[in-house]
């Protein structure tokens, strides 16, 4: 760990704890403590940095990147439906998949099953933060403008606790971020505007079947989902990523997370 930027950066937590150490030594000792929580912390990285770039040569491979063709990820087929996502990249996918699983349970109507269904897909292996906006982006071109508002608007709503329908502040976002967590002005604003529009309900409904845990032993698949897909994902003939879309790229960016250029 980079000594410098770690004094820079330390959280008032630490500098209480080094501050109240009587002798040298104790100091020292906090300092050390801190520093070993610090590297326990967990960052958050695109998944375009975690694959490790320099990978192992695979026999009879000369090429020194892997430009399209990754041997470490699955081979997508030339025309990549939703469900093809699912099994080849989102997998396991057991969060949105659950949550899909439970507004069905709910008796949620489609719209919002499918909501539920897309509401994370970019985080596990796209982009994490931001990742309402990001999610809304990439499906907006193939659902309902009411399901891409309601994913979009989830962002903001899961740090609002909404007691007239039951929605509790999660948590695990204390775990998570501590208790004294609070959601930037963006947040505010966005939450603010989402609860006087007509369709806040739908993306309330999202936060309200969002699981943070999952059932043990409940095993969900993708072609659980085929219908509802059929009736509502408008799948591009030319396959995900290739239909010329202004959101295409973002597709592309998942098939091949880790082209050169
Ligand atoms: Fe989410
Ligand atoms: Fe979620």
């Amino acid at each position: 760990m980079d000594r410098r930027s770690f004094l820079t950066n330390m959280s008032a937590a630490t500098v209480v704890s080094i501050a109240g150490a009587v002798t040298l030594s104790e100091k020292a000792d906090a300092l050390e403590e801190a520093m070993s929580i610090e590297l326990d912390k967990r960052i958050a990285l695109p998944s375009f940095c975690t694959i490790d770039p320099t990978p192992e040569a695979v026999a009879g491979d000369t090429r020194p990147y892997y430009q399209h063709e990754d041997p470490r990820i699955p081979e997508m087929p030339a025309a990549p439906t939703l469900a093809d996502f699912y099994k080849l990249r989102f997998a396991p996918a057991n969060h949105v998949l659950q949550s899909a699983r439970l507004a069905t349970v709910n008796g949620m109507n489609e719209k919002i099953i499918l909501a539920c269904l897309l509401h994370d897909i970019c985080v596990s292996n796209f982009i994490r933060t931001d990742h309402g906006y990001w999610c809304a982006q990439m499906v907006k071109p193939y659902v309902d403008e009411e399901v891409s508002w309601a994913i979009e608007a989830h962002q903001a709503l899961r740090f609002f606790p909404d007691t007239e329908v039951g929605y509790e502040y999660p948590d695990a976002y204390i775990r998570f971020f501590g208790a004294d967590y609070k959601p930037e002005p963006y947040l505010v604003e966005a939450h603010a505007k989402a609860k006087k529009h007509r369709w806040y309900m739908t993306s309330r409904l999202i936060t309200m079947n969002d699981l943070y845990s999952f059932e043990e032993g409940v095993v969900v698949e993708i072609d659980d989902f085929t219908d509802i897909i059929g009736r509502n994902f408008r799948q591009p003939k030319e396959g995900l990523g290739f239909d010329g879309s202004p959101v295409a790229h973002m597709w592309r960016s998942m098939i091949w997370p880790n082209n050169f250029l």
